[in-house]
């Protein structure tokens, strides 16, 4: 769905629709100029990271395959909790693979250091990550990010992957809420 269809909820498009394609090209590009050689194996994170991973993939040349984590590190609501649990693991042996974790956004950075030590740990030969977005507090967290597409401040933001309350996923730019959603 495109913004005018939210109406009032949305307060502002922070990034358009062409900006994340225009961005994920040149991520992909860099991606495949990195990966020469090698057979990347894309992990997602549940469910933000689908829209992200599907139009980021498909601009890869180089050749790869993918896999999917869910982990939770969030309640319903905009703050973190600091906890991470694995809903989903992975379906391969990452042993020896070329890892590259796709994400939609690095807020606290807790999920990706927490998962990064996880994949590492499972003997890759390499872990390296990709994020649409970031929030200032990631450099809060030591997490070597090696490509983003775009920092955005500190704001909540749905669309894109990303939801408020399990809504708003579907958006296809990037934006923030008006404060009456959370107020109810
Ligand atoms: P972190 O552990 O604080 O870095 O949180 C990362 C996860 O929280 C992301 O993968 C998102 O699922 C969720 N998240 C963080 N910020 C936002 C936001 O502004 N909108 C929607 N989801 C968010
Ligand atoms: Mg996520």
């Amino acid at each position: 769905m495109e913004a005018t269809d939210i109406g009032d909820d949305l307060e502002t498009v922070l990034i358009t629709e062409e900006q994340i394609s225009e961005r994920l090209s040149e991520m992909a590009a860099q991606i495949d100029r990195d990966y020469v050689g090698k057979e990347i194996l894309l992990v997602g994170v549940l469910r933000g990271a689908v829209m992200v991973m599907a139009d980021l993939s498909r601009k890869i040349h180089s050749p790869l395959e993918m896999d999917w984590m869910a982990v939770s590190s969030y309640g319903a609501g905009t703050k973190s909790s600091g906890v991470v649990r694995i809903l989903k693991d992975l379906d391969s042996d990452i042993q020896g693979r070329h890892v590259l974790i796709v994400e939609d956004i690095i807020d606290s950075g807790l999920t990706l250091s927490w998962l990064y030590a996880n994949l590492t740990q499972r003997g890759a030969a390499s872990v390296k990550i990709a994020t649409l977005l970031r929030k200032p507090d990631a450099a809060k967290v030591h997490v070597d990010v090696s490509y983003v597409g775009f920092d955005i401040p500190n704001e909540f933001v749905v669309g894109y992957g990303l939801d408020y309350a399990g809504r708003y996923r579907h958006l296809s730019s990037v934006g923030t809420l008006a404060p009456h959603v959370y107020g109810g």
